[in-house]
């Protein structure tokens, strides 16, 4: 198999074409077998509901190569389950788990060169989206939807990788009402974090940590990644009904249980950062992203994690624990990885 010429360890969140990407068709009611394609772009109705009505879901997940050779996907029936009830959440014809996980290992097979080696730190990130297609001027769903998975070998989502970085609340902002979309992996929830984003990102920070959007009282999620905070032995991260239900932070929560420490998984009053002795954001692209600070734009007041800009004790256990069942240097307990043969 010929290498592709990739610098792996230096590899960004980035879009790094592979060789190719995997489609499925739901028509008259049903859904179709799988194909595999080179073509990299998508022919569509100007009606087409996902250019008008932000019919498009999407899902992330990784695949790792191993010291010991072998390809795992990471929980890729979770990353199915979630695609699932986003599909039901905005009307579109749900994908079954099964081809959702027969599409993700097909991806990796033939794709295989792009598996990043053990040594660089990398992954293949799988990148599914499922969209309506045929066309409705009213407000309604489509008939026809396209599934497509495509792969890119990706390097840390935040520079440096497994660094502390400062994020900042920002109260102008909203990524998603209180009984909206932010529980379903939709395309507008991202459309509506663009402004936020850019403006935390000119101020020099990693991202923008939401608040509840109804009172602004509690904390919601950072960014396109999911909060946790360490208060003595415990784990600590929101419930909410506005902010993604990630994968990560669902493993980090057993892993943190592993480790003897309580989980609690509660609204989180934003004052009560300051009783906590560190922070991080995680998710699929983020992994854990340790948190330096957070700055509150509108009051002024610093939450301060990490003085010395070194990530905390138990984010770095919580990290070292989940990469090394990732990329299978450590027994998988829970069978959350899926060897790729
Ligand atoms: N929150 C948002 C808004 C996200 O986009 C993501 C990324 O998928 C996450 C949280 C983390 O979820 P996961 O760990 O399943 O990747
Ligand atoms: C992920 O972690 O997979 C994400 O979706 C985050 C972002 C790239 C949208």
């Amino acid at each position: 198999m010929e290498q592709p010429d990739i610098n792996w360890s230096s590899l960004g969140f980035g879009y790094v074409p592979t060789d190719v990407n995997i489609r499925c068709t739901y028509k008259d009611g049903q859904w179709g077998p799988l194909r595999i394609t080179k073509d990299t772009t998508i022919s569509m109705h100007i009606a087409a509901t996902c250019l008008h009505y932000g019919q498009e879901a999407f899902e992330g997940l990784k695949a790792f190569r191993g010291k010991d050779g072998k390809i795992r996907l990471f929980r890729m029936d979770e990353n199915a389950k979630r695609l699932y009830r986003t599909c039901e959440g905005i009307m579109m014809a749900p994908l079954p788990i099964e081809k959702f996980c027969e599409a993700a290992i097909l991806a990796v097979k033939e794709n295989l060169r792009f598996v990043p080696p053990y040594e660089s730190g990398a992954s293949l990130y799988l990148r599914p989206l499922l969209i309506g297609m045929s066309p409705q001027v009213g407000v309604k769903p489509a008939a026809e939807y396209e599934f497509i998975l495509f792969t890119t070998p990706v390097g840390p989502y935040f520079k440096g990788g497994f660094q502390t970085t400062p994020f900042v609340i920002m109260r102008e902002y909203d990524r998603a009402a209180p009984l909206g979309t932010g529980t379903y992996k939709v395309g507008g929830n991202y459309a509506a974090s663009l402004l936020a984003n850019k403006k935390a990102h000119d101020m020099g920070y990693s991202n923008v940590f939401y608040l509840d959007a109804k009172e602004k009282k509690y904390i919601d999620e950072c960014g396109a990644a999911n909060f946790f905070g360490i208060k003595g032995n415990s784990y600590v991260t929101p419930k909410s009904t506005s902010i993604l239900p990630s994968i990560t932070n669902k493993s980090l929560m057993q892993l943190a249980k592993d480790m003897g420490m309580e989980v609690e998984q509660r609204h989180i009053p934003v004052e009560e950062l300051a009783e906590m002795q560190e922070a991080g954001a995680c998710g699929t692209a983020a992994v854990i992203s340790p948190i330096s600070r957070i700055d509150d734009y509108d009051t002024g007041k610093k939450y301060v994690f990490s003085p010395d800009g070194k990530p905390g004790e138990v984010c770095t256990r919580l990290y070292n624990r989940l990469r090394a069942i990732q990329y299978g240097e450590e027994p998988d307990n829970y069978g959350w990885t899926t060897i790729v043969e």
